[in-house]
């Protein structure tokens, strides 16, 4: 089941968001994330939420600033469809152009984002910080709706 993410929500969501990202964001930057202009929705099995995907949207164009699925979810078409969700969502607000930066490591994420028809538009050197105090490039990619 796909649904708007509601407040008492966020410990769910980070508990996902530690477990799944290599440097996750701090609960305080998941709790910023929500509000008016955000698009925000869970993907929720019997009993639990297991992937949740945060999109903020600015006259015609949105980003999607963080996507997840708790690891032992992964690879099960979860994300693929909650990613589709969110689309048909922004497309019916009307919004023209949905934006996202992936690190270059992360295959995974990005095969999601081309196989769903987004394309890479540039890339932002050194952007993402690495767990051995290095950094990383991010891909910049864009889909147009
Ligand atoms: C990236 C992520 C959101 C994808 O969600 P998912 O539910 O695992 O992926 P899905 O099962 O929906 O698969 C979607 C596509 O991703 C690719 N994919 C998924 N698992 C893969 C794997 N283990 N290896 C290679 N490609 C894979 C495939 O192209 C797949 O499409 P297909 O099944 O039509 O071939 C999820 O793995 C995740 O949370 N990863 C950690 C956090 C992260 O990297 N977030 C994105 C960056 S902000």
């Amino acid at each position: 089941m796909i649904e708007p993410v509601l407040a008492n929500d966020f410990d769910r969501l980070f508990e996902i968001e530690q477990q799944a990202h290599l440097v996750p964001w701090s609960k305080g930057t998941l709790l910023n994330n929500q509000g008016e202009r955000y698009l925000n929705l869970k993907l929720s099995q019997p009993g639990q939420i297991v992937a949740f995907a945060i999109c903020q949207s600015v006259l015609d164009e949105a980003t999607l600033f963080n996507i997840a699925v708790a690891p032992a979810f992964q690879g099960k078409g979860y994300g693929k469809r909650l990613l589709k969700a969110l689309i048909e969502q922004l497309k019916t607000q009307g919004v023209q152009t949905l934006w996202l930066e992936v690190r270059e490591s992360n295959h995974t994420a990005q095969r999601l984002y081309l196989s769903l028809g987004f394309n890479e538009v540039t890339q932002r050197k050194n952007y993402y910080p690495t767990t051995d105090g290095g950094r990383e490039n991010a891909v910049v990619m864009a889909l147009y709706l």
